[in-house]
């Protein structure tokens, strides 16, 4: 990796987050105070991709554990807990969040005195844990292409979705390195263009040659031969290997299928929702229609049309070829194999 891309920092006791809704023609950083403000930044797209939403909700938890424990150094566990609430309510889908909530949630009960030392070490740990299981992941992506070939990708699972290096992007980093990738495809990703201005920006600045499709044109570009993987991230899956990513994915997956084209779903073990059986009860975000009858703020679609804005799609495990974990791949996903990896150390 050249200059590495890393969206969150911590800097002058503050959350600092690019602002990835104007990425790439502007690269601009947001500071953070308050844990309010954070959740805010999270529904609104500031910082998007479910392991980089768990760590910034971290870093929240720090903003509110200081502001709550200057209010009241008895009684800040009680206090503390609107704000985890509101960091909790910012996203629907991504279990990173609650995950990481949950973790920060376990430290807060272990904590006598001050908490801010102690938080911020385990916001920090999570942040470097998730780039650490991205490289890990990038390898074990890497090594199932077995031929040089092009793969499509969609939305962003990258560097900027992540701590650091990304899951999807990640493998196509990894096996970018070993010669393995010939050109990525990217899915443009409407409403919010991931595809187009967030992955090419991610590839161009590592000259990974990148092409661009409209979300509608994948099956087409398959048809033409030249495609060995669809590589995508996730930001839930369930304990029988379904995957909630990016809408237009489950199409994506059918596509592949009738193609022969493979499938690879790249996720650290904190997308992994055990507690959930199957797709039908992961939580679908449902964003606001203007995304979709608006495009740079002005309206485009005909007036009195309505639209369905479902933030995430759910592919079915029989269409994934395989889940790459930190602690493992998955081929061919069932709830015993997922169970079992889950269950490695
Ligand atoms: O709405 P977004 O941009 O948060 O959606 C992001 C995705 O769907 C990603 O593919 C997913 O979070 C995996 S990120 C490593």
């Amino acid at each position: 990796m050249t200059d590495a891309i890393i969206p969150i920092k911590w800097e002058n006791d503050q959350l600092q987050l690019i602002d990835q809704r104007v990425l790439p023609q502007e690269t601009t950083w947001l500071a953070y105070d308050d844990a309010e403000s954070v959740a805010h930044a999270i529904t609104d797209m500031v910082v998007r991709g479910a392991p980089a939403i768990g760590i910034t909700a971290a870093f929240g938890v720090v903003l509110a554990a200081r502001a709550a424990y200057t209010q009241s150094n008895s009684d800040w566990k009680q206090i503390i807990k609107k704000d985890m609430a509101t960091l909790a309510a910012s996203r629907p889908t991504a279990v990173n969040l609650f995950w990481a909530l949950e973790r920060m949630g376990k430290c807060i009960d272990s904590i006598e005195g001050d908490p801010v030392g102690t938080l911020l070490a385990e916001a920090k740990k999570i942040h470097e844990e998730d780039i650490h299981a991205n490289q890990t992941m990038g390898d074990l992506g890497a090594s199932l292409i077995k031929e040089k070939c092009s793969v499509i990708t969609h939305c962003n699972a990258g560097a900027l979705a992540t701590g650091g290096y990304g899951t999807a992007l990640g493998v196509i980093r990894s096996a970018w390195r070993d010669g393995k990738i010939e050109r990525v495809y990217a899915d443009e990703t409407r409403p919010w263009l991931q595809g187009s201005r967030l992955t090419a920006w991610e590839m161009v600045q590592e000259n990974i040659p990148v092409t661009l499709l409209c979300d509608g044109a994948s099956a087409h570009r398959m048809k033409q031969g030249g495609i060995g993987w669809v590589i995508v991230g996730s930001d839930r899956i369930a304990g029988n290997g379904d995957v909630a990513n990016k809408i237009g994915t489950y199409h994506l997956a059918i596509a592949a299928k009738h193609h022969g084209v493979k499938v690879m779903v790249v996720a650290p073990t904190s997308t992994v929702d055990m507690n959930i059986k199957s797709g039908a009860d992961i939580p679908i975000e449902q964003r606001g229609a203007d995304e979709i009858l608006s495009l740079g703020g002005k309206r485009i679609a005909a007036e009195g049309a309505e639209a369905w804005n479902q933030a995430f799609d759910v592919t079915p495990a029989e269409l994934v070829d395989a889940i790459v974990t930190e602690k493992g791949v998955v081929e061919n996903p069932t709830a015993e194999k997922m169970a079992k990896m889950m269950a490695n150390s």
